[in-house]
């Protein structure tokens, strides 16, 4: 009797054993799929960098260059393009309201003076990070006119749930007879 539980026993071990090994062999390989990961990528990227990266100096944003205060908002070029100017910071959107058109290409340029914030326009898929140093931009076209929020999606500070801001979408022809009054559209009426 005692030398059948020994077996018993014996055999239960060799179980664990495989048991064991079967889960060291599953573990390693995806230690290695994650590393050949790593290496690949990190090569990847080394070899193709993104093709457009814009720095800036956040130290002086608000003395020179495109980002002085006068320069922010939106505006409509003689080329006819929409571009909004914006700076985030701690805790705040400058400017706190834009009006853009809808149905129109508007490029967004933005960039941070001091944490990492995120922009987003309401539910539309206009949503980017604005990293200190860096120009954030893309293109994107409102569908609806309307008000949409425009809240700071990072965390950014012991702020952060206070910074957000407006963004009225208001009709193409609208915004067209405002911007044809003066050079900028802004929030504020003239
Ligand atoms: Cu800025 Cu959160």
């Amino acid at each position: 009797m005692k030398s059948m539980d020994a077996s018993a026993a014996h055999r239960s071990e060799l179980v664990a054993v495989a048991a064991e090994r079967r889960w060291a062999y599953v573990v390693g390989i995806i230690i290695v799929l994650l590393l050949a990961m790593m290496v690949f990528t990190s090569l990847h990227w080394a070899a193709m960098p993104p093709s457009r990266v814009e720095t800036i100096d956040p130290r002086k944003l608000h003395i020179s260059g495109e980002f002085v205060e006068g320069n922010l908002g939106t505006t409509l070029g003689a080329d006819g393009k929409v571009v909004v100017r914006l700076i985030a910071q701690q805790y705040s959107f400058e400017p706190q309201c834009l009006v853009v058109p809808a149905e129109m290409p508007v490029t967004f340029r933005a960039t941070s003076t001091d944490a990492i914030h995120g922009f987003v326009v309401g539910t539309t898929n206009a949503n980017v990070m604005l990293v200190p140093g860096f120009i954030a931009t893309f293109t994107t076209t409102f569908k609806k006119a309307g008000e949409q929020l425009m809240p700071c999606h990072e965390y950014c500070g012991t702020g952060h749930e206070a910074m957000w801001g407006r963004v009225q979408v208001i009709p193409p022809d609208e915004f067209l007879a405002k911007a044809g009054r003066g050079e900028g559209v802004s929030c504020v009426p003239r």
